[in-house]
């Protein structure tokens, strides 16, 4: 994992070999959607590995079949995976596989096309937000729009954290998010070029959602 901080904010490069070999298979133009769909689950799963380090723990006393023990255990109530629709649930399901007691959360967004400006549609949280903590899942983070327009909404509830994990970052992203929520940190397996000027990340993986669900 390489760390980038900058005065703004940190982002954590996870360049673990089994996530980086994963993502370039993601980016071939060739992979089919039943290949991309497994590989974006499996790269999530091990970004939620990384994620999830600095969980907090407590105690608690277990019985074994020879004797009791204070074990540990994660501490506090189940966190909240956020996922920003439609591709956020591409990646939702590997981390589910990791942390299958999380609760979920949606935020549907879309880009308005001439401004890029996000769009809310949808917006449903778990109950107790300020007793969670809250990882945002959206497997490419472009523009930064949506990423700041959902950490906006998901900070309404007062969580007691927040994380945002992608597959892929544009640089122009990766700032935007981090002049407005400098408090939240980034998760990635690459921070690619930049943007063209339809705002995909260059040289990417084209279009996520796209991709993911077969609807090129
Ligand atoms: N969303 C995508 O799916 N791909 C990009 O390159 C940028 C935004």
């Amino acid at each position: 994992m390489s760390e980038q901080a900058t005065a703004a904010g940190k982002t954590f490069v996870i360049k673990h070999p089994l996530i980086q070999h994963k993502l370039t298979i993601m980016r071939k133009k060739d992979t089919s959607t039943g290949k991309f769909r497994r590989l974006a689950g499996e790269i999530a799963m091990l970004l939620a590995y990384e994620v999830t380090r600095d969980m907090p723990m407590t105690l608690a006393e277990i019985e074994t079949p020879l004797a009791k023990m204070q074990a540990p255990v994660l501490k506090g109530k189940e966190l909240v995976l956020v996922s920003i629709l439609r591709a956020g649930n591409g990646i939702l399901d590997g981390m589910l596989r990791l942390i299958p007691s999380a609760h979920i959360g949606h935020i549907g967004l879309y880009r308005e096309p001439k401004t890029q400006v996000a769009v809310e549609y949808y917006f449903k949280m778990p109950p107790n937000m300020p007793e969670r903590d809250t990882i945002i899942v959206d497997p490419m983070l472009a523009t930064g729009h949506s990423a700041v327009a959902a950490i906006s909404r998901v900070k309404e509830q007062n969580p007691r954290s927040i994380k945002y994990v992608c597959l892929l970052a544009a640089p122009e992203g990766v700032q935007f998010v981090h002049e407005h929520h400098p408090d939240v940190p980034i998760y990635t397996a690459a921070i690619d070029q930049g943007l063209n000027e339809k705002a995909y990340i260059i040289p990417g993986l084209g279009d996520a959602g796209d991709r993911m669900f077969g609807t090129l």
